[in-house]
């Protein structure tokens, strides 16, 4: 007889797919992938983002084309971000019913019906000249109190539009307790919020701001976005954020702060969101296109990690596909 040693053999668990499958402790599903989609106003065809291959800024039809496409495979939720053709230094087209935003969601909710859930990124700076999160002071300091009546009034138009959840990502002070207010006079008590509760002054928004055309003209967002240095203040965002109402709370980005999703996910009792951002697509794909890596398996592996982490949700920019892969 050779040696009884080692006594415990954790590979006896990993031999076979089947035995694999047995003992995951972490399964993703379609049905908590989030799409983020652009719309844009004046556009005749779908234009591609270079920066993210394989994601476009949609027509009104494209648009609706892609969004059935995401309720084929199963996804949950898609999350609407709009470029209007006109910027002012107020975001005017934001809460403009007549908006791109507030057009999409209305041919999606028709469309779509109960399907999938329908949000809307909820925020001004696809909509101002300057490209800032909220209106600004004449010395260029975003002025967060009169930005929360700006964004009380987008929740509005949203809603009127037929938006589930709005989701405000401007980071202001107080923005979750001004849109639950505004929503809950105007007797809209039904529309959620999903807040952007720790979201992080971050590099890897680069690709975005060529997606939905929103960089900053000057300055950048350190002011309110928070600093990646700091743990505690995301959960105090996520805690401020629950008290003023709410209904789920998202990380963004993701990967570069699982220990961030992992916390929040851990202290608080409603549903915990991650934001897998365009900068970590980008690299995906740019490595994938280099032959670098194995594209599909980075995929899924990083949403595995996510939900690992406790991300009940995901916001994926490969929602469609990965349910698809997931089926
Ligand atoms: C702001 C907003 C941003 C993203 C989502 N909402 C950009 C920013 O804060 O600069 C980034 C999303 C991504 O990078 O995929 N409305």
């Amino acid at each position: 007889m050779t040696a009884r040693f080692p006594v415990a053999r954790p590979r006896r668990l990993r031999t076979t797919p089947a035995m694999r499958r047995l003992v995951a402790q972490t399964r993703v599903h379609p049905g908590e992938l989030i799409l983020p989609m652009f719309v844009k106003e004046g556009i005749e065809s779908p234009h591609p983002v270079s920066s993210m291959p394989g994601v476009y800024q949609h027509t009104r039809e494209s648009l609706r084309k892609a969004a059935h496409e995401a309720v084929e495979a199963g996804v949950g939720a898609i999350m609407l971000f709009g470029i209007p053709e006109f910027k002012d230094e107020h975001g005017s087209s934001a809460d403009d019913p007549a908006g791109i935003v507030q057009k999409a969601l209305r041919d999606l909710s028709a469309d779509l019906g109960d399907d999938i859930v329908l949000m809307a990124d909820l925020c001004l700076d696809e909509y101002t000249s300057h490209g800032h999160c909220g209106l600004l002071t004449d010395s260029g300091e975003v002025d967060n109190d009169a930005t929360l009546e700006r964004y009380a009034s987008i929740a509005l138009a949203q809603a009127a539009a037929g938006v589930q959840v709005v989701g405000p990502s401007g980071m202001m002070d107080g923005q979750v307790g001004a849109i639950r207010t505004a929503l809950d006079k105007a007797g809209r008590t039904d529309v959620a919020i999903l807040a952007y509760a720790a979201k992080y002054s971050s590099a890897f928004y680069g690709p975005f701001r060529e997606a939905a055309e929103c960089a900053p003209q000057f300055g950048d967002r350190a002011s309110y976005q928070q600093d990646p240095a700091n743990a505690s203040e995301a959960l105090r965002e996520a805690e401020l954020d629950i008290a003023e109402g709410a209904d789920m709370v998202m990380v963004k980005p993701g990967l570069a702060y699982l220990d961030i999703v992992a916390r929040i996910a851990d202290s608080v009792r409603v549903p915990v969101s991650a934001y897998q951002v365009s900068g970590e697509y980008a690299m995906v794909e740019a490595a994938a296109q280099n032959g670098w890596l194995d594209r599909e398996r980075v995929i899924l592996e990083t949403l595995t990690s996510y939900r690992r982490a406790g991300a009940g949700q995901i916001l994926t920019y490969w929602a469609t596909e990965a349910a698809r892969l997931l089926r």
